[in-house]
């Protein structure tokens, strides 16, 4: 039997995690045994053309995507805290997997929602809100157990990225490097988010509360966005040999977590230097492996739509690996 999952969100991440699972059918029925069915995407305006196949159910009721029967799980890619947090926390109570790729909501639900999805036995995927296709929240839940995380330094937001390299190598003015970030579906519905750093500081407090499971007071937080910066400013840095990077930055430091989110004219000597594009990389410092830097697109529909599917396939696998224990535990000796 088919294996019932809804999207939440028809836009550029919903429509890649849409056609990601058209695409990948043959390593989703590998991995998971079945075919992967897409029973309702929900969307916000019902007269726009979709690019589905005949016969997809589209609606803009959740109570009819909460409805289907037999869902196992829903994609989230809508924008902002509501109506997204109510739609997970609903999908939770029904004993739905979640995977988001919302990063404003999970900044600020985060917590209460792996609580609840511990209460009712199932997973959250949140891979998709942090740094795009790069497996960071994995890496830090899963292969940094025994590791202390003492520093994590990263380039957060594409847009951002994106905007700096192109302002600086090909000479684009902000507004012209904006909106191509916009065109290929980097930007926030709300750019202001990504230029102004918002979007980099969601992502720091959910890896920072992943690897240090605290965080500093965020109200002293310096958050800077790349807004301010002119074209004069990033043409002297580069004459100088030094490029603009927007840097979200935590450490401990005498028992004090310690926060900034803000441009840095960084020398070829910095690890981040050297990333250039809609690339985002996040340099960890730890306790025994040294340090680690991750590095892959940071925004974008098949990044991101990678993102999701890769927790869903390992969420699917794991609630699998539990039936077949509580199977095997229940079979008499
Ligand atoms: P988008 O292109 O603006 O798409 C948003 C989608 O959500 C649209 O299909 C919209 O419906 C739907 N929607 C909005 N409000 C809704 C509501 N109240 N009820 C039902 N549907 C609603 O945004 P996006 O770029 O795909 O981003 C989606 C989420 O993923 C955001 O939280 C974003 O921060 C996050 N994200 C984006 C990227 C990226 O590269 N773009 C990467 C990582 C994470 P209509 O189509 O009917 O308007
Ligand atoms: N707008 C975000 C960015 C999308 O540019 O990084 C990925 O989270």
């Amino acid at each position: 039997m088919a294996i019932k999952v809804a999207i939440l969100g028809y836009g550029t991440v919903g429509e890649g995690v849409y056609k990601g699972i058209q695409n990948h059918q043959e390593q989703l029925i590998e991995k998971l045994g079945d075919a992967v069915e897409v029973a309702g995407i929900l969307v916000r305006d019902p007269l726009k053309k979709r690019d589905v196949q005949p016969g997809t159910f589209i609606t803009t009721r959740f109570e009819e995507i909460l409805a289907i029967p037999g869902l196992h799980a829903v994609f989230e890619a809508i924008v902002g805290k509501e109506p997204g947090y109510t739609y997970l926390s609903q999908c939770i109570e029904k004993g739905c997997h979640v995977i988001t790729a919302n990063k404003v909501l999970f900044a600020k639900y985060g917590n209460e929602l792996l609580k609840k999805s511990k209460q009712h036995g199932v997973h959250i995927g949140y891979e998709a809100t942090t740094a795009g296709a790069v497996p960071i929240i994995r890496t830090l839940q899963e292969l940094l157990k025994v590791n202390r995380v003492t520093r994590i330094q990263g380039i957060l937001n594409g847009t951002s990225n994106f905007i700096l390299t192109e302002m600086r190598a090909n000479r684009l003015s902000f507004g012209e490097a904006l909106k191509l970030a916009q065109d290929n579906g980097y930007a926030e519905a709300n750019p202001e988010n990504d230029v102004e750093g918002k979007d980099a500081a969601c992502k720091l407090k959910i890896l920072c509360q992943l690897a240090f499971g605290c965080t500093p007071d965020w109200e002293e937080v310096e958050v800077e966005g790349i807004a301010a910066i002119t074209s004069g400013e990033v043409q002297k840095a580069e004459a100088e040999g030094f490029r603009y990077k927007h840097i979200a930055d935590i450490r401990a430091e005498g028992g004090k977590l310690k926060a900034s989110v803000k441009p840095i004219a960084v020398s070829s000597a910095h690890p981040l230097f050297s990333v250039e594009g809609v690339d985002n990389a996040i340099t960890l410092e730890t306790s025994l492996a040294g340090n680690l830097t991750l590095q892959g697109a940071g925004a974008g529909k098949f990044p991101t739509a990678s993102a999701m599917l890769e927790d869903f396939s390992a969420i699917l696998e794991k609630s699998l690996r539990t039936k077949i224990h509580l199977l095997s535990a229940r079979v008499p000796v």
